[in-house]
């Protein structure tokens, strides 16, 4: 089925200005870019969006790094898009990641791992509601 799915370009890869390159891998594996933005996530917006990840000992670390650059938030479409783009990132740990894959190309550790992706279609929604309003997504 076409699917929707909530991506983010993380502050280590819109600082070394990776995002086309991450793109470019997005939109050869098929997935359209039918919503995106970049902002400057405050840190009220980062503890609300990781807050499934509040008891873990990187919280604030994760949170502190999603606001220390831009990003860029996007939601993705295409066939099966939410395994698809986790397919395309490869494993959050870039020394685990497959070769070809966005965080083995690119990310710079299990925390600057250049992208996010949702993990479910239930989170996939509630992580597009939490950043974009319907008039945003053009598919
Ligand atoms: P993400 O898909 O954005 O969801 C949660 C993030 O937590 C994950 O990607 C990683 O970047 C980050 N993360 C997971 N484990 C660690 C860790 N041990 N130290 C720092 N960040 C981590």
């Amino acid at each position: 089925a076409i699917e929707r799915t909530f991506s983010i370009i993380k502050p280590d890869a819109t600082k070394r200005n990776l995002t086309g390159k991450i793109n470019a891998k997005f939109e050869e594996a098929g997935l359209r870019i039918v919503a995106q933005k970049r902002i400057q996530m405050t840190l009220e917006q980062a503890g609300q969006f990781y807050a499934v990840h509040k008891e873990r000992p990187f919280y604030g670390e994760l949170c502190e790094f999603m606001v220390s650059e831009p990003v860029v938030v996007q939601v993705l479409e295409g066939e099966g898009a939410i395994l698809k783009n986790r397919e395309v990132m490869g494993a959050t740990n870039p020394a685990d990641a497959e070769d070809g894959t966005i965080r083995k190309e690119f990310a710079l550790s299990v925390g600057e791992n250049s992208v996010h992706g949702s993990d479910a279609p239930e989170t996939a929604a509630e992580e597009i509601a939490f950043f974009f309003s319907g008039l945003e997504i053009v598919g």
